[in-house]
This record gives structure tokens, sequence and C-alpha cells, in this order.
């Protein structure tokens, strides 16, 4: 029988799928196993799923041993996996690509809104008990129907957001490594740009390209100083696409007019400086966080597994 080695909890019908596919163990801690911890779940496993913050590098396919077939990855980006490693091993690798676009589109445009609306200002000058009262001049926004979202990367999730943002009457620009599909780019009525001519023109600038050694701090200083003073930024991909540091001084001396960040370089931690400013919207890496979503990338995952261990091939394989 197929061991089956799940790196965090899941939930329940990915669970139970894979309970049919084999012998299926789950990590007992709601938190990342660390590399000893890891490497001992994993030993004899057929099969073994991941989250973002499991590092799948040799020495985990290593302690696995020479049966393993497939790891799954919980999430569309794999940033944490040396899918290199896995390919040298003869081992299969899958993401959850699909599954996850509208929700993460959802709170990539939800950060536009909040930060050009600033709506996390607000809510905690409520709550905070601070005077207010209706004023035509009382925290006043920006606008975005007429203005420009730069999408960096323009993949299913780009896609989604900027399909919201043409819903809100904004035009739409993207920067990426190859021209879009044709009728994508007609649909959106969209334009390439170069990443510098992006950053220069759009109101509003939202990442959605996957991190790489290409992307690491692909937004550094010099790019925040190339955008608008009035624009914004949006970061709903992975925290090292951005500079942290360089990114809330940048907000603090109004380079931007300001962010809204779901995900962080560091995560759980985020830069001390950008907790003291207005001006930007923080929330906790909650792109794919539906039930409906996270459901659906447990099944895809554990689809990908059980094909694997069935002798097949995953059906969103990486590679
Ligand atoms: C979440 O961040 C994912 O990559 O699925």
């Amino acid at each position: 029988m197929s061991r089956i080695v799940v790196a965090r909890r899941i939930p329940e019908p990915a669970l139970d799928l894979l309970r049919g596919c084999g012998e299926t163990w789950v990590s007992p801690h709601d938190r990342p196993l660390d590399t000893a911890e890891m490497h001992a779940a994993v030993a004899g496993a057929d099969a073994i799923l991941t989250l973002l913050h499991d590092r799948v590098d040799g020495a985990l396919l290593d302690a696995a041993g020479p049966q393993l077939k497939i790891v799954a990855n919980v999430a569309v980006g794999y940033d944490n996996v040396d899918v290199g490693a896995c390919q040298r091993r003869g081992v299969a690798f899958s993401n959850t690509p699909g599954v996850l676009t509208e929700a993460t589109a959802d709170i990539a445009f939800a950060l536009v809104l909040m930060a050009t609306r600033r709506l996390g200002e607000g809510e905690r000058l409520i709550r905070s008990g601070t005077p207010w009262s209706f004023s035509m001049f009382f925290m006043l926004g920006t606008g975005l129907q007429g203005k420009t979202l730069g999408i960096v990367g323009l993949g299913q999730i780009g896609a989604a957001t900027a399909r919201r943002a043409r819903a809100f009457g904004m035009e739409i620009v993207y920067s990426g490594r190859r021209d879009a599909d044709p009728a994508l780019v007609r649909e959106l009525g969209a334009r390439r740009l170069d990443l510098d001519e992006l950053l220069a023109t759009s109101d509003v600038v939202s990442l959605h390209c996957p991190l790489s050694a290409e992307t690491h701090h692909l937004i550094g200083a010099p790019q925040l100083a190339a955008m608008r003073p009035t624009a914004y930024l949006v970061n709903t991909t992975r925290g090292p696409v951005v500079d942290e540091g360089a990114l809330a001084e940048g907000l603090r001396a109004g380079e931007i007019a300001g962010a809204g960040l779901d995900v962080f370089e560091r995560e759980p931690t985020v830069h001390p400086a950008l907790l003291d400013l207005e001006n930007v919207v923080l929330i906790p890496h909650l792109g794919s966080a539906t039930i409906e979503t996270r459901t659906a990338m447990g099944l895809l995952a554990a689809r990908n597994a059980c094909a694997v261990l069935d002798g097949g091939r995953p059906l969103t394989p990486v590679g």
C-alpha cells in the first residue's frame, strides 16, 4: 500500500480522497514542520503533499527515499520547490493552478479598493475612537474610473484581476516575458509595455509574476522612484518580489501614494517600518483563503497524488 505524507492539515474532502489511495499520515501540527520533523515524516513516502512554506529540495527528496513518486504542492506558486531536484530523481511535481484564480484576484482588487479609498485608515480611525464627521474634504481617496492598471505578469490571476478592473472602468497595460494570448489582449483592450514604461504610466500596479531569481526584488528603490507619486502598488504574489525596506521608505517619503500587501518578504514577519505607515494596507496572505478555494486546492493536489500513485500522470504537472 502506498504511503502518503501530508505535511500540514488540508481540508477533509481532500484527506478522504487520499485515504482511498493509500495509507495517509497527516501532520498533527497546524504549523510548518521544521526540517528534522519533515525529513523524519517523509521517510518511506510514495507521495508528499506540501504547502508553500515547506522547502522541497534534494535533501528532502533523499530523506523520503527512492520509492517517492510525487510531490504535490497545495499552492499555485512553487518557489519553495527545487523542480530540477525532482526531475533528476524522476519524481513528478504538481501545483494547483486555476482553482485559486478568482479568489486571489478578488483579494488583489480588494487591496486596490482598500488602498485607493483608504479603507484600512478609516477602519482604524473609527476603532480608535477618534472624533470624525462627514465633510467634503474628509479622508478623500482616489477614484479608479479612467485610470490605468498595470499588471506585472498577465497570467491567469493577472487576467482575472484585469477583468475586475475593466468592470471598474480602468484601462489595462501589462508587462511580462512574452506577449499574452491575442484573444485575452483583445478582451482586455490591454497594451504590453516594458516594466519601466508600465511603472511610469500606471495609476495602480498589481504584481502577479511568480517569484524566481529574476523577479526577486523586481520592485525596489529605482522602480518605486519610477512610479507616479499618485500611484499605488498591490502585491498578492510573493513577498520577495518587492524590496520591503525600499517600499516602506518610498511610502514614507511620498514616492508613491500607497500600497496594499497580502504577502511579505519574511512571512509571518512584516517589516516594522510598514507597521507605522497609514498609507499601506496589510493583510495576512489571504489570497486563496476561502472555504471553497482551499477545498478545491486540497482536492486538486490529492487528485494529482492519486493519479501518480495509480500509475498515471498528475492533472496539473510542473515541468
Ligand atoms: C498561494 O500563495 C499559492 O501560491 O497558492
